[in-house]
């Protein structure tokens, strides 16, 4: 484990060769090294190399079956990483790579057993940000990344955030500014028959379908068979207790020593509040404002339902996960 950890500011779209060089060679050695790609910040180690990404379970307290996502830079890359990559997978790369879309895919033997927590398919995307892929070509191999913050907590959208997390426990962090999708990427399995989306993301259900012209299951998790770890009910919480509510309920419920988080356009109370009025700016700033009001101090953070349409997905999807529902 890494005694100290270094941070070095990076541009996000012209990142200094440099720095990058230098990052590459922690990758390289076995190291681990936080950067920022469009969803989250991810906590990188070479994914064909055993030992680091054994780090990675360490340094996160992950159990071992989690599986992790695999970063590439581009198309040629991703098939080395997998047995198969069909016609839906073509389409959907050529639509959403670089991007917030991660494809579950029959794994081949490049990448390790413990890479894929065991599993016989490997999680697959291209990150958006030049910094994230200049550091994948750095290293020649792709990149294993699951979000920057310890096991079960909020997933960092900012540097200091992955400081608050893994400070003094990995190699270096890559400061490339703040992650302008905010939520972690649309999980989708293809590995079966019939396409399903493990994890809600910014890139939606309808839009998958467009492209592939059928019907894609969403979900499973609740009550089916667990299809991904990471999508167990207790995920993305602050420590703070968090009760989800009702437009009507807010109105209703004591509020002192509390924050609000609401989506959609109405009055807030005047306690610390933040509003998201469109889906977008939500998932850019729902984890900085958890982050925020997390570490207050604060009784409670109070979070009404997002709204029921198809956009507020993901946004509904991880506020279920942080919060309880007032009973
Ligand atoms: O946006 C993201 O996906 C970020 C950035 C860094 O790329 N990464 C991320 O990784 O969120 P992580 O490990 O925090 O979440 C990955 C999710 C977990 O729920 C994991 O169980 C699931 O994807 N997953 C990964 N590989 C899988 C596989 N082969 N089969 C099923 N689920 C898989
Ligand atoms: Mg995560």
């Amino acid at each position: 484990m890494s005694s100290k950890t270094r941070i070095l500011s990076v541009d996000r779209d012209h990142p200094d060769p440099m720095i990058v060089a230098d990052a590459g060679s922690i990758l390289r050695s076995g190291g681990l090294v936080a950067f920022g790609t469009e969803t989250v910040y991810g906590l990188g180690a070479d994914a064909t190399n055993p030992a680091a990404v054994a780090r990675i379970y360490e340094a996160k307290g992950r159990p071992s079956f989690n599986p992790l996502i695999v970063h590439v830079d581009s198309q040629e890359h991703a098939l080395a990483c997998v047995t198969e990559f069909g016609e839906k997978a073509k389409l959907l790369a050529h639509k959403f790579w670089p991007g917030p879309l991660t494809l579950v895919l029959p794994r081949s033997g490049f990448i390790p057993d413990i890479t894929a927590g065991g599993l016989t398919t490997v999680g697959v995307r291209i990150p958006l940000p030049e910094v994230a892929q200049a550091l994948i070509r750095e290293l020649g191999r792709p990149i294993a990344a699951p979000s920057a913050n310890r096991s079960n907590r909020i997933s960092p959208t900012l540097a200091s955030h992955v400081v608050s997390e893994l400070d003094g426990r990995i190699d270096l962090i890559l400061d490339s500014g703040p992650c302008t999708v905010g939520l972690e990427s649309t999980v989708l399995d293809l590995s079966s028959s019939i396409p399903r989306i493990l994890r809600p993301g910014m890139v939606l259900k309808a839009e998958i379908e467009a492209v592939l012209g059928e019907v894609v299951l969403e979900g499973g998790t609740e009550s089916g068979p667990i299809l991904s770890p990471g999508s167990l009910p207790v995920h993305y919480a602050p420590q703070t207790p968090c009760v989800l509510v009702s437009r009507e309920e807010l109105g209703q419920i004591d509020l002192t020593d509390s924050a609000v988080i609401g989506f959609g356009e109405f009055q807030l109370a005047r306690v610390p509040s933040v509003l998201f009025s469109t889906p977008q700016w939500a998932g850019e700033h729902l984890y900085d404002s958890l982050h925020k009001f997390d570490s207050m101090g604060l009784r409670q953070i109070v979070i009404t339902e997002p709204p029921d349409e198809p956009e507020w997905a993901a946004v509904r999807d991880r506020v279920r996960r942080a919060a309880k529902r007032l009973v």
